[in-house]
């Protein structure tokens, strides 16, 4: 089956608007008419609304890095389902890594993230990975599995829907680390995701499911990784703060 590769950028919280502006003005011409896969960029909340105004068509999709589960509420300093795709944004990121490390983010919650996102109708992406000490004592499946089973917890859906959901698989200990995940180790994990899904919501949701790999992707890896049949598309932080940098992983 094949699966169209979606390459997302995530911005963490790096730029002011003009910056982001300034981005956008240089990427687009490098992508314009690059069609063989899907590209979103995912800014800062506040960035957001210029980011999708500097976006309008073009082949460029914009989404959150974050959305709370609630519909609305007294959650200071949170960002709804509802707000985001009033502004435009199409896309979320659930459960990053530095959410469940610095934020508290529990697969519960990331369960209740993803149920708000698809009544929503956001694309959203479940990130997923081990910390170090989780691979080199061989857990590295345990987690997996454990952290795709709670993400989908109550979910059982209609294979149009699946197939818009994504996973991204991000092994912590190559987050920002410049540690890359050979492509043999991330096809493999990303194996054992597919198996899981497929246990969970059938093998038909599980071969139209993309799954990225994310962390340290850069232009000169991105070839190696993407090229794998098991990954569908990168998670890209670091080197996609610029945009020829981003533009050579986008054309891999
Ligand atoms: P990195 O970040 O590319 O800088 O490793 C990836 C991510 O955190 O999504």
């Amino acid at each position: 089956m094949s699966r169209k590769a979606l390459i997302a950028a995530n911005w963490k919280m790096y730029k002011t608007s003009a910056e982001a502006q300034a981005f956008v003005d240089a990427f687009l011409p490098m992508v314009a008419g690059h069609t063989r896969d899907e590209i979103a960029l995912f800014p800062s909340p506040v960035l957001l609304p210029g980011v999708v105004a500097a976006c309008k068509g073009s082949n460029v999709a914009v989404g959150a890095q974050n959305i709370h589960f609630a519909e609305e509420g007294a959650y200071t300093g949170e960002t709804s389902a509802r707000q985001l795709t009033a502004a435009g944004g199409t896309h979320t990121l659930i459960g990053h890594s530095e959410r469940r490390q610095y934020f508290g983010e529990t697969d519960e919650i990331v369960n209740k993230k993803l149920h708000t996102a698809l009544k929503h109708g956001i694309v959203p992406i479940i990130c997923v990975g081990e910390v170090l000490e989780e691979r080199e004592s061989g857990k590295t499946a345990s987690v997996l599995k454990t952290q795709v089973t709670g993400a989908f917890a109550g979910v059982s859906l209609a294979r149009e829907v699946t197939s818009s959901i994504v996973i991204a698989y991000e092994p912590v200990w190559a987050i920002g680390t410049g540690r890359t995940a050979t492509p043999e180790i991330a096809a493999d994990a990303h194996r054992i995701i597919r198996a899981e899904v497929s246990k969970l919501l059938g093998s038909d949701a599980a071969a139209a499911m993309r799954i990225l790999y994310g962390g340290s992707v850069k232009p000169d890896n991105a070839t190696a990784l993407i090229g794998q049949e098991e990954i569908d598309g990168a998670l890209v932080g670091g080197a996609s703060l610029k945009p020829d940098s981003f533009a050579a992983i986008v054309k891999y």
